[in-house]
């Protein structure tokens, strides 16, 4: 099948890269440029495992072609440390806040609060559900998921967190 040329921004770094016309998003990043953090979970939308940041949008990668991207500013999760290797805040969080378990949603869940936190620095235990309900976890039950991103946001923000009563 012929191939595209595509060059898009992935954690920072230019990327050019030939890929076939049916390459999904997800695979591109997992297969050619070796980023698997992004997980696949459904490849039909549902589960939110291989959300990324795309153009300050959060999307489901399994939805978008690599062409589709080519031009794009895209970060994973690999990109969310910093460069000397300390962790992002909201990584922090979620290893404080015991926000993860088997840890296969982590990925997409940490990049989908990344952008709900970017659109909404404060967030009521609400928005937070809303804001990640295209993501699904298995094991946590999501309590502490939730707790994990008031914890981010409260720490980012300067102000004392409060744990709310369960
Ligand atoms: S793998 Fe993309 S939403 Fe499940
Ligand atoms: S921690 Fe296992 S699926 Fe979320």
């Amino acid at each position: 099948m012929a191939k595209s040329q595509i060059s898009l921004t992935v954690n920072g770094k230019t990327v050019e890269a030939l890929v076939e016309p049916r390459t999904l998003l997800i695979h591109f990043l997992r297969e050619q440029l070796g980023l698997t953090g992004p997980h696949i979970g459904c490849e039909t939308s549902h589960c939110g495992a291989c959300t990324v940041d795309l153009d300050g949008k959060s999307v489901k990668s399994c939805t978008v072609f690599a062409v589709q991207a080519s031009g794009a500013d895209i970060r994973t999760i690999e990109g969310m440390a910093a460069a000397d290797g300390s962790l992002h805040m909201l990584q922090e969080a979620f290893r404080e806040m015991h926000g993860l378990q088997c840890g296969f949603c982590t990925p997409g869940m940490i990049t989908r609060a990344y952008r709900l936190l970017q659109e909404n620095p404060n967030p009521t235990e609400d928005e937070i559900r809303m804001g990640i309900s295209g993501n699904l976890c298995r094991c946590t039950g999501y309590q502490n998921i939730v707790k994990a991103i008031q914890y981010a946001a409260a720490k980012m923000s300067g102000v004392p967190f409060r744990e709310a009563a369960e």
